[in-house]
């Protein structure tokens, strides 16, 4: 066996893994399912010269405080070579449901289960967001900015709640430091907000957190968009601006539509005219996540202190 095991990484053993099926492709990395210890685990698979990225997400893991339920459960990370090259391993929980994209695009959810997947992404990119002091057991927790936050990086867990995943691109905000050389264009065109598309963001901690509440509002758009509390039937699934630019749009068509025509994703009056008062609440929401103005959006407490309200509706 030619694998070996990092001292810095939560230790692996000499158990085996077996990589069992591919399950994503991504621009970074290949996602597999394997046995570890009996049990069905994910590995995400970097080659050689993406080994930046598996550093930078190895790095987000072992921050203090990255055991929430909202946050993909880290396992650990290993160097594994074969004949032809090295690659760098991450290995995480497994949650069969996939991503919340792949779960809308094959199947409608209830109110209750919007409202459940809503509420606990925010609150995961809350826990990610925040800074936390250091407590008894755990050292301090600086604020990290996802920087590619969409609804291929949130899984959902068995009970349809969501953890957040792929912090192969995020940036650490530790107090008083700056955010070091880091290039402001990252993550998926589709996705990036107004500021992001226009080359002018500054390079805060808060430009950055806003960036990902941008993303956050398209995402609860995707997810209500196949909720079954609304009237008439349900749409087919599609991505935050597909019909406005379709499905491989340039940075330019992303330009026109985003900053100039100041498009977003279109809210139909029969998610506001819905039986239930949430949908409207919930649409507010996102307009205020993808607000023009950064300094406008919601921050991601506040949006999971709105949900919280308006499942009590
Ligand atoms: N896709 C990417 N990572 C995954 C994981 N940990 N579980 C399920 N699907 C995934």
């Amino acid at each position: 066996d030619s694998s070996n095991c990092l001292s810095s990484s939560p230790l692996m053993g000499n158990r085996s893994i077996q990589l069992m099926e591919r399950i994503a492709c991504g621009r970074f990395g290949t996602v597999y399912t394997a046995k570890y210890n009996k049990t069905t685990v994910a590995v995400k698979i970097f080659s050689t010269q993406d080994k930046q990225l598996w550093l930078t997400e190895q790095g987000i893991f072992m921050l203090a405080h990255m055991q929430h339920e909202n946050i993909l459960h880290f396992i650990g990370a290993e160097v594994r070579g074969n004949e032809l090259e090295t690659q760098f391993w991450l290995i995480t929980e497994y949650h069969s449901h996939g991503s919340l994209c792949n779960y809308l695009k094959g199947n409608t959810i209830t109110w209750a289960q919007l409202c459940k997947i809503c509420h606990s992404m925010a609150k995961g990119l809350m826990h990610l967001h925040e800074e936390l002091p250091p407590t008894k057991g755990e050292g301090y927790k600086p604020a990290v900015a996802h920087r590619d936050f969409k609804s291929t990086n949130v899984l959902l867990k068995e009970d349809l709640t969501a953890c957040i995943a792929d912090f192969n691109l995020a940036l650490i905000f530790l107090r008083g430091k700056p955010c070091g050389d880091v290039h402001g264009q990252v993550g998926t065109r589709r996705y990036w907000a107004p500021e992001v598309l226009e080359g002018a963001i500054n390079f805060s901690r808060d430009a950055f957190l806003r960036i990902d509440m941008y993303a956050c509002g398209l995402v609860l758009w995707e997810a209500a968009s196949r909720c079954t509390q609304q009237m008439g039937p349900i749409p087919e699934y599609r991505l935050p601006f597909e019909e406005e630019v379709g499905q491989l749009p340039c940075l330019e068509d992303m330009q026109e539509a985003v900053v100039h025509r100041r498009q977003r994703p279109t809210i139909p009056d029969s998610w506001r005219d819905s039986t239930h008062k949430g949908m409207a609440a919930l649409c507010e929401t996102m307009e205020e996540c993808w607000d023009h103005d950064a300094e406008a959006r919601l921050s991601a407490s506040c949006v999971m202190e709105r949900i919280a309200a308006y499942t009590k509706l």
